[in-house]
Order: C-alpha cells, then sequence, then structure tokens
C-alpha cells in the first residue's frame, strides 16, 4: 500500500457531472467553458478569467496578454516547476532569476529589485506550496520599474492575503487543475486578471487569435461568414467536459481547504517537536490553500530519509530542482551558484503527502515514518 504525495478527490457529483456533457450537445467550446470561467473568476475575486487547456498553457497565454517579446525580461524565481520560465522564453523573452525568502521559499522582493533592469517587463512569482506571496511588496517592486507582476498560483487557488484571494492581488493570476492541485479538470488552467482587457487578450489568444465581432474587425463587410485573426493564437481552449468537472470540483473546494487545513495542523501536531526537522512557514496575514507540505531536513541526509520513505511506501517527491540547473538553462549560460538560498531550500526540501482525502491513518504512518527516519 503506497501513499502519493498528492492525488484528485474525485466523487459522485464530479462523475455525473461530466457523464451530463457527454450526452449534451456541446463536447468542447458549449455553456460549461462560460459557467465555470465565471466560478474562476468569482473564486480569483476578478471581473472575468479565462480557462485553458493546462497551467503552462495558462502561463504562456499570460505572457503573450502582456505582450512579452523578444528583447524582454522576465524576472521569476528558481524554486518553481520550470514552465513558470520556459512558456516566456517561447515569447521571446529572457528570463533572469531572483532568490527566494528562506522560511516561504517565495521569490524576495529585494532580489527582485535588484534583478529588475529597463528591459524587465514581467515579474513572475509563485505561490511556493500554496503560500502566497508578499504580492504588495511586489506590485510595487514591479511597477516601479515599469514592469508587471504575474502571479503563478498553479499551488494557491483560494488562498487568502490579508482577506484578499489570490487572484486578485496581481496584474495577472495564472491557475493549473492538474490532478494533484487543490481542484482538477483533469488537465486545465486559468487566466484570472483584475483588468478586463488583458482576460479578454489571453481568450483570444487561447482561441487561436479569432474575431468573430464585426465591430472589432478591419474587413466587417466581407460576409455573414467572415472572421479575423489581427494576431498570433493558439488553440488552448478546455472543452466541456473537463469544464464540467471543473464546476464540480469548484464547488468543493471550500471543503477540500478545510481537509488540507487539518492535515497540515495534524502534521504541524505530529512533527513540530522533532530536531533536524523544518516544517512550512505560515506569515501573518496569510490564510494559505495548502498544495504542498515542504519540510526541510539536513541536505546531508535528504537523500536517505527520501529512500526510506519511498521504500516504505510515501512517495514523497522533491519541489523544485531550481530551474536553471537544468540543461536546457546550462546550455544556454545559465549557472549554479546564482540562487544560494533556492539552492540550499533545494537541497533540503522533501514534500509529504498532502491531498484531500488522505486519511487520518494514512497521515499518521507517514508522521511515524518521518520520525523513525529522523531518529
Ligand atoms: C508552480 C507551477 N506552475 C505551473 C505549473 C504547470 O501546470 P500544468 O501542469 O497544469 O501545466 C505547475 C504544475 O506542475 C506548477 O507547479
Amino acid at each position: 500500500m503506497t501513499i502519493p504525495y498528492g492525488r484528485q478527490s474525485i466523487d459522485q457529483s464530479d462523475i455525473d457531472a461530466v457523464i451530463e456533457v457527454l450526452g449534451s450537445d456541446w463536447l468542447t467550446t458549449g455553456p460549461k467553458v462560460a459557467e465555470f470561467e465565471a466560478a474562476v473568476a468569482r473564486t480569483a475575486g476578478t471581473p472575468d478569467a479565462t480557462v485553458v487547456t493546462s497551467g503552462t498553457a495558462a502561463l504562456h497565454v499570460a505572457y503573450a496578454a502582456m505582450g512579452v517579446g523578444t528583447g524582454d525580461e522576465v524576472v521569476t524565481t528558481p524554486m518553481t516547476f520550470a514552465a513558470t520560465a520556459t512558456t516566456a522564453m517561447t515569447q521571446g523573452a529572457t528570463i533572469v532569476f531572483a532568490d527566494i525568502q528562506n522560511d516561504t521559499g517565495n521569490i524576495d522582493p529585494d532580489a527582485v529589485a535588484a534583478a529588475m533592469t529597463d528591459r524587465t517587463r514581467v515579474v513572475a512569482a509563485v505561490d511556493y506550496g500554496g503560500h502566497p506571496v508578499d504580492a504588495d511588496r511586489l506590485a510595487e517592486v514591479a511597477h516601479a520599474g515599469g514592469a508587471l507582476l504575474l502571479e503563478d498560483a498553479a499551488h494557491s487557488i483560494s488562498s487568502l492575503l490579508n482577506g484578499r484571494p489570490v487572484g486578485s492581488l496581481a496584474d495577472v493570476t495564472t491557475f493549473s487543475f492538474f490532478p494533484t492541485k487543490n481542484l482538477t479538470s483533469g488537465e486545465g488552467g486559468a487566466v484570472a486578471s483584475p483588468d478586463p482587457d488583458l482576460v479578454a487578450r489571453a481568450r483570444r489568444f487561447r482561441t487561436i487569435g479569432i474575431v468573430r465581432d464585426p465591430a472589432q474587425q478591419r474587413y466587417p463587410d466581407e460576409g455573414p461568414w467572415h472572421l479575423e485573426i489581427p494576431a498570433l493564437g493558439l488553440n488552448y481552449r478546455l472543452p466541456d467536459i473537463l469544464c464540467a468537472l471543473g464546476l464540480a470540483q469548484i464547488s468543493r473546494l471550500a471543503d477540500f481547504k478545510a481537509r488540507r487545513t487539518a492535515i497540515f495542523n495534524r502534521y504541524v501536531a505530529g512533527l513540530s517537536d522533532i530536531d533536524d526537522l523544518r516544517l512550512p512557514t505560515v506569515r501573518e496575514g496569510t490564510d494559505p490553500m495548502w498544495h504542498l507540505f515542504a519540510v526541510r531536513v539536513p541536505a546531508e541526509r535528504r537523500r536517505a530519509i527520501f529512500e526510506f520513505l519511498r521504500a516504505n511506501g510515501v512517495l514523497v517527491q522533491v519541489n523544485y530542482i531550481p530551474t536553471y540547473w537544468h540543461p536546457l538553462f546550462e546550455d544556454l549560460g545559465y549557472r549554479r551558484g546564482q540562487c544560494p538560498v533556492a539552492e540550499q531550500f533545494y537541497r533540503e526540501e522533501i514534500s509529504l503527502p498532502m491531498f484531500a482525502d488522505l486519511s487520518p491513518s494514512d497521515q499518521d504512518r507517514v508522521i511515524e515514518l518521518v520520525r523513525e527516519a529522523l531518529r
């Protein structure tokens, strides 16, 4: 019996929602898309949001909607899934890495300020593990340098910062609905923004760039069949089938958050007395939706502890290998050592199982094994 580090929670309401769509007229862009987009926007506290095929697609669409292109720089964290950076590279941008805060694993606003140049177009921050970034400071730093703040909230839908939902904090926010995330549509993602024009550009990009509204066309008198593509776009449409699943899941989000919070608290109660084990920080004013339970152990023992837990059926993970350590970046000239806090964080990190359906008995087994590994 293995315990994964993360997995989806699917109940009968999710199954019924998908089956209903399979019998309807629409498999792809139909009524569930707009319904899911409205539900994401409500959760994000924004006037609008658009859904796409993955969190990676959401990042690509967001960078495109912000006008990121060749010659621009994007300042981002190395403590993330590589897509936060690589999607900006597909737009022609150069990536500049800024180091993280040692307690949260989130990008450090002072390091961002030091990394900004007159070519910085976007600061891309990530809510590591679900803990919101210092969005107000980051927005201040980004805006002072003429850049926009993107919040990659793949981990943190429904987290709050000083009572405000993630989604409403940055110029643009992206979400992922991959199965291990806080809610799932199988694959899926979304882009939210307080700026409706930015969401409109994102929506157009994910629909091949097509414009059907005659009022927005250059040649509206061509005929009733006419459509135009005024700017680049791709097909990142999320099908109705998956939007139905996303909708059913988003109605369970408050319950998911309560269950993840209870798991977080049980870990803290079961593990906080162990020397050599560092638990996640909760900064004042934050109310995280926990996607990861990221602990830190002495770097020289990390591998043995990781292998012990895996050998005992606890399928722990490491989040993340610093992005610029990947050969893709090394071959472009990025060198190890540039973000020492992130590199040390990586060397010490292990992600314990964290998902809504983790049972108390399975969690107790994880706690016991962690205690044994660190004895
Ligand atoms: C921080 C972060 N950004 C982006 C992504 C990409 O999301 P997806 O897997 O839905 O493409 C992920 C998912 O792994 C992630 O963890």
